[in-house]
């Protein structure tokens, strides 16, 4: 999510520190700082915005330090502000860190230390470290840190550096990337290669619970027991275009690859203990609300208007409450029946969605409350909102939205149970049975990932078709609509959604001998009808493409298709999420087939700020 840079050497840290971060600036970033030991002192500077504003604060003068932590941040817990930027420190000064990911459970954590007279400064989740660590210090880091992971859950990359021991740097992670630059009498931290490339190309790549111990000659790896482990060194052939990519040949594939881990961040925090239902304690409308409230609307715009479609059945079926869903150019022209009692929910990855503001601003000016959900902290939309729920997918650099679809979907069931719970409308046990899928869907995301090349062999087949059709029924239409929409953007093929009942009603004119027609089957219920509108588009020549839950598909569905794609088993409300990541290896593919731009797609802007 963020970027972590760490030096320690022979040579200045600052200046490699802040052309680590540099070369870190792609990944978007709100805040950055370093932290040195000059004089006997721990140096902090931080900084709100980019990091020549982090330059200026040095006024020419950069500290005189041959070790130093670095780190670009995006907000997640806090707003981006100086206060909040990353180092963190403890009270006494003597420890200061970096971390990526979030600390799930930094609240009590964080109430404790205060019992114990610690004081904070920021609102972030991080800060709990450098005072968990300055509890626990008793001479020796390396111990203190086993002390402290044993405490925080959640995800991490973390980089301490300490007054008390200015020979070495400590670096630890869980779920959350962190690489070991080995240079001569120097070696060096990062959360990501690029920031390594101009220095060495030796690494070590840490792994989950590893512990790295830098001092200048010395590099020790230690298990999360304590015990040295004996690492492999990864040489990296990659050059730097392609290293910002993680090895991926598009920011799109690298953002396809990275929905596990932003569908775990997403629902990090939110899961009640033991499972029973979810928290969301960012949102402060009353019990009373929740129950009165009589109708919900749902606008966004784009892939994020597909999650909200899917938002709707999901909050109707589970909380029992009308939903609308409108695109937000129609919504605020459409004389919307919204009051008081209407909750309305914007989405939006960017939150700067000029149609998607004016849309929260109409529903404002009714007297609805509302929930925002969003990825970017502080963004336009979360500030006018009453109530904001985070993605936290981390920051998308392609323009054709991904994780940031599946984190939104993912937002969608935390809202839908959040209700559901208030409102009284499904039994504890389904809801602890809908929680414990939830729990797994990263794994199952992950699943689908890994069988991802199987799409290959459409693609060669089908990428010079001139027109696509994507077929489902209940959710699966609604996850059509953003497959579809992923073809369009980036391939520039057309690509048309239908609901697969709907199809006899016309457009099945257009299906003709060879026209690829992607079919969704993922929802039991639904699944004999699907088999007779893929029967159907069959007899007229096409060619299908099923995606189909494995286990509990109809037979039929699997010998109807020309290629079935299967998805892990899961609840079948949660099935977009792991649906929707074949049709977006499709579009991928076919773009990259036909020679597009993945990344900048022709008439695309990522954050669209006109109306
Ligand atoms: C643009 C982007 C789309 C995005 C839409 C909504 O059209 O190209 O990828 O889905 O805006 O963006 P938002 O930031 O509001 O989710």
């Amino acid at each position: 999510m963020c970027g972590i840079v760490g030096y320690l050497g022979g040579r200045q840290a600052a200046p490699i520190l802040l052309e680590g971060l540099q070369k870190l600036e792609y990944r978007g970033y709100d805040s950055a700082g370093i932290a040195v030991i000059e004089n006997n002192t721990i140096k902090l500077e931080k900084k709100a915005g980019k990091l020549a504003q982090l330059r200026g604060k040095f006024n020419g003068y950069l500290p005189d330090s041959t070790i130093g932590i670095g780190h670009t941040r995006w907000a997640t817990h806090g707003r981006p502000n100086d206060v909040n930027a990353h180092p963190h420190l403890d009270c006494s000064g003597r420890f200061a860190v970096v971390h990526n990911g979030i600390i799930e459970n930094y609240l009590p954590l964080r109430e404790w230390l205060i019992s114990r007279g610690h004081v904070f400064r920021s609102e972030t989740d991080t800060e709990v470290l450098p005072h968990l660590i300055e509890e626990f210090y008793r001479g020796d880091l390396v111990q203190t840190m086993l002390r402290v992971v044993d405490k925080v859950n959640g995800s991490y990359a973390l980089v301490v550096l300490s007054l008390d021991e200015p020979g070495r740097l400590v670096g630890v992670r869980r779920d959350s990337p962190l690489v070991v630059g080995l240079g001569e009498e120097e070696n060096f931290f990062a959360s990501d290669i690029p920031a390594l490339l101009s220095h060495t190309r030796r690494t070590y790549i840490l792994e989950d619970g590893e512990m790295a111990v830098l001092t200048p000659e010395r590099v020790e790896v230690l298990d999360g027991g304590g015990s040295p482990v004996e690492k492999k060194l990864f040489m990296v052939q990659w050059e730097a275009k392609q290293a910002e990519k993680n090895g991926f040949d598009h920011f799109m594939l690298k953002e396809i690859y990275e929905q596990p881990r932003a569908v775990r961040d997403t629902l990090s925090g939110r899961i009640a203990p033991g499972g029973s239902g979810v928290v969301l304690n960012e949102i402060n409308m009353t019990g009373e609300y929740l129950r009165r409230l009589n109708k919900i609307f749902i606008t966004a715009c784009g892939t994020a208007y597909h999650a909200g479609l899917v938002g709707k059945y999901v909050i109707e079926s589970l909380a029992r409450v009308p939903v609308e869903v409108d695109i937000a150019s129609e919504f605020r022209y459409r004389n919307p029946l919204v009051d008081e009692n209407a909750l309305t929910i914007v989405i939006s990855q960017s939150g700067e969605t000029a149609d998607t503001l004016a849309a929260q601003r109409e529903a404002k000016r009714r007297g609805a409350r509302v929930l925002a959900v969003t990825n970017v902290v502080d963004s336009s939309v979360a500030r006018e909102a009453d109530d904001v729920l985070y993605t936290w997918a981390g920051p998308e650099i392609a323009v054709a939205s991904t994780k940031a679809y599946s984190t939104q979907l993912v937002a969608m069931y935390l809202v839908g149970l959040y209700l559901a719970q208030h409102r009284g409308t499904l039994p504890a046990g389904e809801i602890s049975r809908m929680v414990e899928e939830l729990r797994q869907l990263p794994d199952k995301v992950n699943a689908v990932l890994e069988n991802g090349r199987n799409i290959l062999e459409f693609v060669r087949r089908h990428c010079n078709r001139p027109s696509f059709f994507y077929i489902g029924r209940g959710l699966d239409y609604a996850v059509a609509m953003e497959g579809a929409l992923k073809l369009k953007e980036i391939s520039y093929i057309h690509a048309e959604a239908y609901a697969a009942g709907e199809l006899k009603h016309g457009t099945l004119a257009l299906i003709v001998e060879g026209v690829p027609v992607v079919a969704l089957a993922t929802q039991p219920a639904l699944n004999k009808k699907m088999a007779s509108n893929i029967k159907e588009v069959k007899a007229r020549g096409a060619t299908v493409l099923t995606v189909i839950t494995g286990g509990m598909e109809e037979a039929s569905i699997a010998t109807a298709s020309d290629k079935v794609i299967y998805i892990p088993e899961t609840h079948p409300a949660l099935a977009p999420v792991l649906a929707v990541v074949p049709l977006q290896l499709l579009a991928y593919h076919m773009a990259v087939a036909r020679g597009c731009d993945v990344d900048q797609p022709r008439n695309l802007a990522k954050s669209v700020t006109v109306e």
